[in-house]
């Protein structure tokens, strides 16, 4: 009956799943019939601690019940301290609070802008992003998203964008002018598809960066807060961003967003920039308890080892399923590439045998589960894929 409704009362903006989840523990979900399943979705990237940890329900209701909200016209301790712990935890620099990744792209290009605009007067602006790449919704992000189907029907988009191919160093060299400001990355494209940028790229990227005075944005909203095995993904490259955007795994589940930037970058000044529910209370409190888990001796190592034996996992499937073409990633970001046009058939399968997982770019396998997923839990989701697969005629 409330599916029904969804379709009177809600934009038709999504291809939903025909269930309703109504609770979550741990790996798991249940849909209102009752139906258990286990969440290799994780809200996409987002559950890092699963569902209901008792740390992140526990911090959450402590916060609730003391301040829920108040305005960035006054300091809340919570956010001065998740701000120390993302900085301590990554390159230093100052923090910005967004609520969302969409937002916190969108202050990260302000912010290149503004910087390129004190030091060069407003003659570079161009910011040069990867083709396939994808940094949200709203029309900086959207501009910024390397993938025409999602321009489509809305331009003009926002002036001062191009695009290059992921992993060709030559291509960004000559689409460096003097009118660029930054180069945006993703070092492990998600939504376009599990494809990671190579360490000899990241580290071409840097250089370009710093011969030119460019800043190095990277997009972490769905590789930081360990999905990747480490707290960061630029920290399996060796090499700084100026500028990182932080979303999703942050809260886990609780919307909040942030811009990290060096502190020579972090140039905005009061009234650059502002968000009404940014950095509130309640989300900080949420972001602190994430991170004190995420950040725990053995936890990142975790994800790692974790990651790996799921890969696996999804090799030995691989040498049995000849459909499965390729399985990329790292941590606990996986992909699985199948030589089928449409992936769907797979994930609506997976779903009615109690496993849930998503499909991007048509043909890729999507793996992002909850951080704490145990080798048991690896275990169950292989033998559905395996069934599913056997079952499936191709
Ligand atoms: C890399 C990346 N950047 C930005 C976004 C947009 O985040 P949000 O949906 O929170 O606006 C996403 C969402 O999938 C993402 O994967």
């Amino acid at each position: 009956m409330m599916i029904t409704y969804e379709k009177k009362y809600l934009m038709d903006t999504y291809n939903r799943y025909p269930i309703m989840l109504v609770k979550g523990e741990g790996t798991r979900v249940w849909d209102s019939e009752g139906n258990a399943y286990l969440d290799f979705v994780a809200g996409i990237a987002v559950n890092s601690l699963g569902h209901c940890h008792p740390a992140l329900v526990e911090a959450i209701k402590k916060q609730a019940e003391t301040l829920i909200h108040c305005s960035n016209l006054y300091w809340n301790e919570k956010q001065i301290e998740l701000a120390r712990m993302i900085s301590e935890n990554s390159f230093g620099g100052k923090v910005f609070f967004a609520n969302s990744g969409a937002e916190a792209n969108e202050g990260a290009i302000k912010l290149a802008r503004k910087y390129a605009s004190l030091k060069y007067g407003g003659k570079r602006y161009k910011i040069i992003t990867a083709k396939n790449s994808f940094h949200g919704r709203t029309f900086g992000a959207l501009t910024a998203t390397g993938q025409e189907k999602y321009h489509k029907g809305f331009g003009p988009l926002l002036a001062g964008f191009k695009y290059v191919p992921l992993n060709d160093i030559e291509a960004l060299y000559e689409a460096v002018d003097d009118e660029v400001c930054a180069i945006m990355l993703e070092v492990i494209q998600g939504e376009g598809g599990i494809h990671e940028a190579t360490p000899e790229y990241v580290k071409a990227v840097r250089k370009i960066c710093d011969e030119n005075d460019l800043l190095f944005i990277l997009d972490e909203v769905q590789t930081g807060i360990g999905r990747t095995g480490k707290l960061f993904g630029y920290e399996h490259y060796g090499v700084v961003p100026d500028i990182m955007t932080l979303a999703k795994g942050l809260g886990g589940g609780f919307p909040i967003g942030a811009i990290v930037a060096k502190e020579d970058k972090a140039v905005f000044k009061p009234g650059d920039h502002a968000s009404t529910f940014g950095g509130n209370p309640l989300a900080c409190a949420a972001g602190i308890a994430v991170l004190n888990e995420v950040t725990k001796d053995g936890f990142l190592e975790g994800v790692d080892k974790k990651g790996k034996y799921f890969r696996e996992g999804l090799e030995t499937l691989q040498k049995k399923h000849k459909v499965v073409k390729e399985i990329r990633g790292k941590g606990l970001m996986v992909g699985c590439e199948v030589d089928l046009e449409d992936a769907s058939e797979i994930v609506l399968k997976a779903l009615e045998k109690g496993l849930l997982i998503n499909s991007v770019s048509h043909n890729v396998l999507r793996f992002v589960p909850p951080l704490i997923v145990t080798e048991e839990e690896i275990d169950e989701a292989l033998q559905i894929l395996d069934d599913v697969l056997s079952e499936i005629r191709f």
